[in-house]
C-alpha cells in the first residue's frame, strides 16, 4: 500500500471581460483570420483594472472548495502556479490564504511560466506523499494582460487572464496503474534557451514588471518536440503509451502545439481538451482551467487517465499523468 495524491474537486474562474480577437483589428496590422489560422485562439478573457491575480486565484479556490465539499480549514497548504503576482512578495499563495480566510497551514508560490501547473502539481504530490500535508491546493493564476506589450502583434494577441484551481488529497493505493491520484511526472528545464520567450523587466535588474518577449516560431519548434517527449517519459514510467491515455489536458497555447503533440502520442482529437479558442494561452492557468471545463463538459470522468503537459518560458517543461 502506498500513498497516492487525489484529485477531490476542480473549479476555474474568468474575468468577465471578454475580448474577441476582431477587437486587436482597430488598433495593430492584424485579423482575426490570422489569429485563429495561426494560433487557434477567436477570443480571451481580461482582468478589470484593479483585479488582481490572487482574486481570480481565490475564486477559482472557492469554485474548487464547493466541488470538493470542503473547507478552507480543511486545507493544509496551498501552492500558486503565477509569473504575474499582485506584488513583488508576499506570495500569492498567502494572499489566497488570507482571502479564503485560513489561518492555519502554509502557502507559497511556484514560479515555472506556462509550465508552472505542472511544476505545481508535481510539488504538491511531493508535500502528499512525504507526509508533509494531507489536502492541498493547488492554483494556477495569472494576469498575462498586465505584461503585454499591446504594440507587438506577436505577442499581445496570445495571452489572456485566469485562475484554476485543484484540490489534492492523500488516500492509499495499491500502488499499481489502477490506483487514483498522481501516478507519474516528469519535470525538465534548460536555462540556455532564455531570450526564446523572457520578460525584460524585473526587480533586481531595472525594477519593472517588464513586458513578455517571443520568438514564437523557435519556442513553438520546441514545444511541438519537447511536450510529446515528456508526456512518453511519463507514461513510459508506467510502462504506458499513448493508447492508454483517456484525454491529454494540454497547456493552451496553440492549437497546432496541440495538435501536433496529440498526433506524436497517437490520440486521437476526440480525446484531447480544447479550450483555447476561449481563453487564449492564460499561462500557468491554462491547464487547470481546461481541467475544470473538461470536467463541467462532461468530458473527464472518474477513473479516467489524464496527461498534462506544458512547455514555458526556461525554458521549462514537463508531464503529469494522473487517474482523476
Ligand atoms: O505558452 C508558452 C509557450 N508559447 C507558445 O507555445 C507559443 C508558440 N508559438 C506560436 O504559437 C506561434 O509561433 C505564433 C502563433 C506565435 C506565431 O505563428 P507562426 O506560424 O510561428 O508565425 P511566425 O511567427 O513565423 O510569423 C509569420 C508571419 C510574420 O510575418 P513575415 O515575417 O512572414 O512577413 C509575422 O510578422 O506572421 C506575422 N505576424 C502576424 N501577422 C498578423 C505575427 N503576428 C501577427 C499577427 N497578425 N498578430
Amino acid at each position: 500500500m502506498i500513498t497516492r495524491s487525489v484529485v477531490r474537486g476542480v473549479g476555474h474562474y474568468l474575468p468577465q471581460r471578454v475580448v474577441e480577437n476582431a477587437e486587436f483589428e482597430a488598433t495593430l496590422d492584424t485579423t482575426d483570420e490570422w489569429i485563429r489560422s495561426r494560433s487557434g485562439i477567436e477570443r480571451r478573457h481580461f482582468a478589470a483594472e484593479g483585479e488582481t491575480t490572487s482574486q481570480l486565484a481565490v475564486k477559482a479556490a472557492e469554485a474548487a472548495l464547493a466541488d470538493a465539499g470542503m473547507t478552507a480549514d480543511q486545507i493544509d497548504a496551498i501552492v500558486v502556479a503565477t509569473s504575474t503576482p499582485d506584488l513583488t512578495f508576499p506570495s500569492v499563495a498567502t494572499m489566497v490564504q488570507a482571502g479564503l480566510g485560513m489561518t492555519r497551514g502554509f502557502a507559497y508560490d511556484v514560479q515555472a511560466v506556462c509550465a508552472g501547473f505542472v511544476f505545481a502539481l508535481a510539488n504538491a504530490n511531493g508535500l502528499i506523499v512525504s507526509g508533509q500535508a494531507e489536502r492541498v491546493l493547488v492554483i494556477g493564476a495569472e494576469t498575462f494582460s498586465r505584461i503585454m506589450d499591446w504594440t507587438d502583434r506577436g505577442t499581445c494577441v496570445l495571452f489572456g487572464d485566469g485562475a484554476g484551481a485543484l484540490i489534492l488529497e492523500a488516500a492509499t493505493g495499491s500502488g499499481t496503474n489502477a490506483d487514483r491520484g498522481v501516478l507519474a511526472t516528469d519535470l525538465n528545464s534548460d536555462g540556455r534557451y532564455r531570450e526564446l520567450l523572457y520578460v525584460d523587466g524585473g526587480v533586481s535588474s531595472n525594477g519593472q514588471a517588464g513586458h513578455l518577449r517571443m520568438q514564437g516560431n523557435q519556442v513553438f519548434r520546441h514545444a511541438v518536440q519537447k511536450l510529446a517527449e515528456t508526456a512518453h517519459a511519463a507514461l513510459d514510467k508506467l510502462g504506458l503509451s499513448g493508447g492508454d491515455v483517456d484525454w491529454i489536458v494540454p497547456h493552451q497555447a496553440n492549437l497546432r502545439i496541440i495538435t501536433a503533440t496529440a498526433e506524436r502520442m497517437q490520440v486521437p482529437m476526440d480525446r484531447v481538451v480544447v479550450t483555447v479558442q476561449d481563453h487564449g494561452n492564460t499561462s500557468a492557468a491554462s491547464i487547470p482551467l481546461a481541467l475544470s471545463i473538461g470536467r463541467e463538459r462532461g468530458q473527464i470522468k472518474d477513473g479516467d487517465l489524464i496527461v498534462t503537459e506544458a512547455i514555458g518560458g526556461g525554458l521549462a517543461w514537463g508531464a503529469v499523468v494522473l487517474r482523476w
